[in-house]
């Protein structure tokens, strides 16, 4: 059943072509693939509605920003568009301002909204989606402050995507979180975890194939423990086989997964199917035990290791990112140490790396913390040099090899083209921009700390 009905359609059209043939959307997600996937679901939504989408604020009759709570800079940056986007409201006064997503799942947040930003007219959580369509219709039937912060979208699966890209595609096969890391919003804004049914996720990958996409993405909080909650039971795993073992030529990603959850079946898995790259993001978030403990990871960095040691067992080139959290309250300078230890043993392909920010609500928050500013920043810098020197000499194991590339579009270099390779590896090579979307054979022969650089290998004609 889809979430925006033919009676809903009927009411909500009125109001919409009342003056005029064309009504216009803009829709900007910011945050994580997971909210870029819930921003495309909400256009599709918008579409379905009769609304034509647009890049600009001027041309909008609808302006919805879909947010991120994680970090306070990500909430900083919303507020300050708001702020903006107040002058295209006092233009006409008829544009509908939407606040989505994370942010808007915090009541507080929702409550500060409408007492200091009295020109936003829609406000909804994550777990509200569908109910989009009817917040929409409260709006024009005059309701000043239409806002629905609730639990649980049992209409999710009625949402058809209205999807950014031509061949990559965004599969969401979970919501949620339930490990409460003292640092992280997430389980407060997105609940507890709930799980997609299987034959919903593969009839989506399936269709999605038969359409030309080339990379699928599985996403989650934490997929590892996809599957827990189902009437019948499934692994992450064993979804991951049946996912692989769909026909065409395609590549399959997922993220995230937690440390305390990659069982060894889930890493064979990995290095058994060809359609999975040899590549897996680890979020480690610290190299202290200590500070792994007061994050409530529940993993040790020894546990880590024997994760990491079992895949480079196996194959010495798999590829490994993270995320690392640097000055977590009162980080000392040990611990630090200890990251840095920890990113010379593992030699990551790439790192993401965030400074500490406190989220209200969270466990974290509560916590005394010592460290200067100046010195978490100094840690940070210190953190990406080692990192930088890293992943150029990493890097080198590629030179002389043939790599098999998803060819993503155009390098900032003139006549260059960028791609990855089904391990994350991203490479840069000369190119007709025709090739954008295939996949191409890359002889490697130079290393750099971002990229490796190659040559394209004509394919031999049958
Ligand atoms: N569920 C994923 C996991 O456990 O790895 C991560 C999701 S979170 C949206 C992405 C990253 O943001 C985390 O891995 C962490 O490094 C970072 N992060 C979360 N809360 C943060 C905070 N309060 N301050 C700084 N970074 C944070
Ligand atoms: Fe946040 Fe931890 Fe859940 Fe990841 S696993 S979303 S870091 S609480
Ligand atoms: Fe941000 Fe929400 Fe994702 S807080 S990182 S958009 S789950």
């Amino acid at each position: 059943m889809t979430a925006v009905t033919e009676a809903m359609r009927h009411q909500l059209q009125p109001y919409l072509f009342q003056d005029r043939d064309v009504v216009r959307a803009h829709v900007h997600s910011f945050g994580c693939q997971l909210n870029v996937s819930d921003g495309e679901r909400i256009r599709g939504m918008l579409i379905e509605l009769g609304y034509t989408m647009t890049d600009s604020y001027e041309d909008a009759d609808l302006i919805l920003f879909n947010t991120c709570a994680v970090r306070e800079s990500a909430e900083d940056r919303v507020y300050g568009i708001l702020g903006n986007v107040k002058k295209y409201k006092k233009a006409n006064p008829n544009l509908i301002l939407v606040l989505c997503g994370c942010m808007a799942s915090e009541e507080h947040t929702a409550e500060f909204v409408r007492t200091h930003y009295p020109f936003v007219d829609i406000v909804f959580g994550t777990a509200s989606l569908s109910r989009f369509p009817q917040l929409l219709l409260e709006h024009f039937q005059g309701k000043k402050f239409a806002c629905d912060t609730g639990e649980y979208d049992a209409m999710y699966e009625g949402i058809v995507p209205s999807r950014e890209h031509p061949f990559k595609a965004s599969v969401p096969i979970m919501f949620g979180c339930n490990n409460f890391c003292t640092y992280c919003i997430v389980p407060y804004v997105r609940g507890r975890e709930r799980s997609r049914d299987p034959e919903q996720i593969l009839n989506e990958v399936k269709q999605l194939v038969a359409d030309g996409y080339k990379e699928i993405m599985l996403l989650g909080q934490n997929v590892n423990s996809y599957g827990k909650d189902l009437e019948q039971p499934l692994t992450f795993a064993q979804l991951l086989r049946k996912v692989n073992a769909i026909p065409g030529e395609f590549v399959v990603r997922f993220m995230s997964s937690h440390p305390k959850d990659a069982t060894p079946e889930l890493l064979d898995t990995i290095l058994e199917c060809p359609k999975i790259g040899h590549h897996l993001h680890l979020p480690v978030q610290s190299g202290s035990d200590d500070v792994l403990r007061r994050m409530n990871r529940r993993y040790t960095v020894e546990k880590y290791m024997e994760s990491v040691n079992y895949l480079r067992q196996r194959d010495p080139d798999f590829s490994l990112t993270t995320d690392l959290i640097v000055g977590f309250p009162d980080e000392s300078e040990a611990d630090f140490q200890g990251t840095l230890d920890l990113i010379r043993s593992v030699q990551y392909d790439n790192i993401y790396t965030f400074i500490y920010s406190k989220r209200r609500g969270t466990k974290a928050a509560e916590m005394e913390d010592h460290t200067t500013d100046a010195e978490k920043k100094n840690r940070m810098e210190r953190l990406l040099a080692l990192q930088r020197d890293i992943a150029s000499e990493h890097n080198k194991r590629f030179i002389g090899r043939t790599l098999r590339v998803l060819v993503d579009g155009e390098s900032k270099r003139k006549g260059r083209l960028v791609g990855k390779d089904s391990a994350f590896i991203i490479v840069e090579f000369s190119g007709d921009p025709s090739l954008i979307g295939t996949f191409q054979n890359v002889r490697i022969t130079e290393a750099r700390n971002w990229a490796v650089l190659g040559e394209l290998v004509e394919e031999e004609q049958a």
